[in-house]
Order: structure tokens, then C-alpha cells, then sequence
């Protein structure tokens, strides 16, 4: 089955409003509406939201909005926080839940993760799920990797249902490659995708899991992201760096299409 691509840019802590319009605005004056089986999705912080949003003007481009995280309760006493229905009323139609950077600074936990792609489900967000090892992982070799991040699928979609389990989108992003201009081989990300798909499958059932997109992420360049295009599992990216700028950007969604 053909999934249809997707690659997302991660804007992280980047990018006041005005210069997050700015950047949206050049993609969109780039962006070439025949890039039709490739999703595009801007990741930008949650001060961004509605000015990106209206800059995507969904009649006319096939961008989408994303957010970078959320919280799984609704609404309440939970200073600081964003809930699903907050983020559906500007537009968002993704959100990244469980990047490691999250994991690591702000304490999200498997647990925190399912509670958040469940409560994403109820709006009809399609959560982006991240998962990956890190190098110390890495080093006792592929299996204790593959059994790591497999675990990490298995904790993300605890008591999500199999009508919804096919619409999510999982991020493979070896902690090792983010930010550091090592990417994994094709071959490694090829291989760990696989095992993911394998793992829904599991549970899901085959077709349920070929319905799933696996993007890879970690140092993502236009340099590179023609060698994960054509890999059978892999079904996009969520660039990190690259997405900073529209023009490496764009290359990488050509590297797509
Ligand atoms: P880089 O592309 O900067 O390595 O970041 C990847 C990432 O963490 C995207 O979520």
C-alpha cells in the first residue's frame, strides 16, 4: 500500500511571531501545490500558532499546522499548560508528542506520552509520536535499541483503539543523531522503522500498521533525505534544523514527493 509522505518541520524554541510569519510566508511563496503526495506540516511554538496559522490559509495551501506539544487534560487548574480542544481552535491538525528533548527536560514519561495521544485522538489530532535510543542504548547493539524503542511504541498506543491506531504517525529519531550532523544510515533507520511497523502490526494487525506513516528524524539535510526517500518504511521526516530556513526546507519535501 502507498502511504502518502509527510514531512514536518520542528520549529522547537525557535522564531518569535514575527519572524514565524515570516518564515511560513517565504515556504508558502515556494511551495508548489503539485507536491501533492507529500503532507507538509510547520511545527512552530505555541506562541506562533494562530499567526502561522493564518499565514497556511488552509483554501489555498496544503500546509498544515502543528503543535510541539500538549497536555492531556481538558481544561482546569494546570498553569502553564495547553490542552487538545486549545489547539484544535486554531487550526492544528498534528501535534509532536514524546520528542526526546521533552523526555529528557521536562520529565515526559511513556505513561505521560500515551495520556497525551489519547487526549490528541479525542480532538481529531493526529499525534506524532517520537521515539528513539540514545548512543549508550545504541552501543550494546541493534537489538537493545530495536527492544527499547519497540517498548516505547507498545507504552505510546496503551488503550488507543484500532480505528484511530492507523491515523497516528510515529517519529524515529535516534537521540544520538538530533542536532549533532550524525544521521543514522539509511539501512539503521530503514531497519528500526520496519521493526516499528512490525510491533503495530502486532498489535493492530498488518493492515492497520501499513496505514501508518514512520517518519525518520536526526540531522535531516537536503544533502541526505534523498538516500531515506526510497526506503520502504520510511514515509517522511521531522526535521529539526533544516526547517529553519524554507529553502533546505522545501528541498527536503522535493526529496519526497
Ligand atoms: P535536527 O534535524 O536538528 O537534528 O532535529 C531533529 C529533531 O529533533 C526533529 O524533531
Amino acid at each position: 500500500m502507498k502511504r502518502r509522505s509527510l514531512v514536518a518541520g520542528n520549529w522547537k524554541m525557535n522564531k518569535t511571531t514575527v519572524e514565524a510569519a515570516m518564515l511560513s510566508q517565504d515556504i508558502c511563496n515556494h511551495y508548489y501545490n503539485d507536491y501533492d503526495n507529500v503532507e507538509t506540516v510547520l511545527c512552530p511554538s505555541f506562541m506562533a500558532l494562530k499567526t502561522v496559522g493564518t499565514v497556511l490559509d488552509y483554501d489555498k495551501s496544503d500546509i498544515m499546522l502543528g503543535a510541539q506539544d500538549v497536555y492531556w487534560q481538558d481544561n482546569g487548574a494546570f498553569t502553564g499548560a495547553i490542552s487538545a480542544t486549545m489547539l484544535k481552535s486554531v487550526g492544528c491538525k498534528y501535534c509532536i508528542v514524546g520528542h526526546s528533548e521533552r523526555r529528557q527536560y521536562f520529565g515526559e514519561t511513556d505513561e505521560s506520552v500515551n495520556l497525551k495521544v489519547r487526549a490528541l485522538l479525542t480532538q481529531d489530532i493526529t499525534p506524532i509520536i517520537c521515539v528513539g535510543e540514545n548512543l549508550a542504548k545504541r552501543d550494546e547493539g541493534e537489538k537493545a535499541a530495536i527492544d527499547f524503542v519497540t517498548a516505547q511504541i507498545s507504552a505510546a498506543f496503551g488503550e488507543v483503539g484500532s480505528d484511530e491506531a492507523g491515523r497516528i504517525v510515529i517519529a524515529y529519531e535516534p537521540i544520538w543523531a538530533i542536532g549533532t550532523g550524525h544521521t543514522a544510515t539509511p539501512e539503521t533507520a530503514q531497519e528500526m522503522c520496519f521493526r516499528i511497523r512490525e510491533r503495530i502490526a502486532e498489535i493492530y494487525g498488518l493492515e492497520t500498521a501499513e496505514k501508518v506513516r514512520i517518519l525518520y528524524g536526526g540531522s535531516m539535510k537536503p544533502e541526505n533525505a534523498a538516500m531515506f526517500a526510497p526506503q520502504p518504511d520510511i514515509d517522511g521526516g521531522l526535521i529539526g534544523g533544516a526547517a529553519l530556513e524554507a529553502k533546505p526546507f522545501l528541498d527536503i519535501v522535493k526529496a519526497f514527493v
